[in-house]
């Protein structure tokens, strides 16, 4: 029986990691356990909600406004006991977070194998993202698996030279999302729920849907975009659905400057299953999330990324995302141009899938346990020997 200790604090960790550990859940031979570290509270509660997944340890380490190096002590420690005590044979961490690097280090520590999920993302610049860059580097450089969503970020992996094994998985975020797409497929309840909870949206209007949380951007890169939101909802044809995330350093300044402008929607963070509901009505999204980057071109929306950067090259070059910053003037022509040139923003709205196929979390599971398997992108798919997590039901809340 191989013992895997998955470790995860934040709202798109536990989206990312919710399939995977519902497939490690039905393997026979693993024995699954769950640490969340709690460095999102609300926002991570209900992503566990939404999946039906049970913490077997949570260490509650998040703090109002939390500094960096106070989160990172606490969930290194905490996770350390856990370590200690359960003695698993593999440590699965996702990403790029602090609790991410923290627990990877800690598992490190204690001789622990180490298995990073989504590795090999990379910008080149360890001020973009902000504290980001640098977790995944770490993490990378102590994974004895790294599981690589995409060629690109095997390639990224590659030129680092690192000892650990890497596997081409896809991204289990498209995992999370295709099942979600399916239950609000399936479940008209659910869909007239939806419609119910926003009565406000007129579909009338174009739909901008905009998220934004990046360190980086603090301060005077958000007043700049908040500028630009604030020039665009006098456009009576849009808008603007805004749900803000919990971080104060974005709340004080987005609810001050935006807090009485017509057709604009500050709202609370949505559910995961809402927030999909959400990208499915949306004309553009404007955005600098790592996750909605992956998930909108499986929806066929055009992105625009509020960032200078991205580690996720892929739709870029298939010409559904655009990278704008967080200018005022640049992201204003940019969301103008696709409102008003129908044929530039068909060009953007096409379904493409260039980060997972749905299956990332099966070949992942497949890979811990050595068996043989085709990975991501490596031509003609057949669906690894391991359980799909796809037949359990999500709790959609009725
Ligand atoms: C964190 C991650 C970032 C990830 C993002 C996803 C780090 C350093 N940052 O950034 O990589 O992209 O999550 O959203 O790991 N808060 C709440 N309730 C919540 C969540 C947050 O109140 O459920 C507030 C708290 O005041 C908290 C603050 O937001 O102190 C910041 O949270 P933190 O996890 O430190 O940073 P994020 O900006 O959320
Ligand atoms: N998301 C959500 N509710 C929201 C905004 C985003 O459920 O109100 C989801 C989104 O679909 C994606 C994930 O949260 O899967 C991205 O989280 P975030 O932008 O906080 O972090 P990042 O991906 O940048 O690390």
């Amino acid at each position: 029986m191989k013992k895997i200790l998955s470790v995860f604090g934040t709202r798109p960790e536990a989206i990312k990691m919710a399939p995977l550990v519902k497939v490690l859940d039905l393997t026979p031979g693993i024995e699954s356990l769950v640490c969340v570290t709690g460095q999102h509270r609300q926002m991570l509660d209900q992503v566990m909600q939404l999946f039906q997944i049970r913490a077997d340890f949570d260490l509650a380490v998040m703090q109002p406004n939390q500094s960096l190096n106070g989160l990172f002590t606490r969930a290194m420690s905490g996770v350390d006991e856990v370590i200690a005590n359960v003695r698993p044979d593999v440590v699965l961490v996702h990403g790029d977070t602090s609790t991410a690097c923290a627990c990877a280090l800690a598992a490190f520590h204690r001789r622990t194998p180490v298995g990073h999920v989504e590795a090999g993302l990379r910008t080149g610049n360890l001020s973009m993202p902000f504290p980001e860059e640098m977790n995944r580097r770490t993490v990378d450089g102590v994974s004895e698996w790294m599981f690589a969503p995409t060629l690109t970020s095997k390639a990224n992996l590659l030129r680092e030279n690192l000892q650990g094994r890497i596997h081409v998985t896809g991204n289990t975020v498209i995992d999370a999302l295709a099942s979600t797409c399916d239950t609000l497929q399936k479940d008209a309840v659910l869909g007239a729920r939806m419609r119910a909870d926003y009565p406000w949206i007129d579909p009338e209007r174009k739909l901008i849907l905009v998220t934004g949380h990046r360190r980086e951007s603090f301060g005077d890169g958000f007043r700049s975009i908040c500028a630009a939101l604030a020039e665009l909802s006098v456009r009576r044809d849009v808008q603007i659905v805004y749900p803000v995330h919990l971080n104060p350093a974005v709340r004080n300044v987005v609810m001050s400057s935006l807090g009485q402008c017509d057709r604009i929607h500050l709202i609370e963070p949505l559910d995961y299953l809402d927030f999909v509901w959400m990208m499915q009505r949306a004309h553009i999204i404007l955005t600098d999330s790592g996750g909605v980057q992956e998930e909108a071109p499986y929806l066929g929306k055009p992105v625009l990324v509020m960032r200078d950067v991205t580690e996720r090259p892929e739709a870029v070059a298939a010409g559904t995302v655009t990278i704008v910053g967080t200018r005022t003037e640049r992201i204003h022509a940019a969301v103008t141009r696709l409102l008003d040139d129908a044929h530039y923003h068909a060009s953007f709205a096409r379904r493409i899938n260039p980060y997972g196929d749905g299956k990332a979390s099966q070949r992942i599971v497949a890979a811990l346990l050595g068996r043989s398997f085709r990975e991501f992108g490596a031509g003609v798919d057949e669906s690894p020997s391991i359980p799909s997590a796809h037949a359990v039901p999500m709790q959609s809340g009725g």
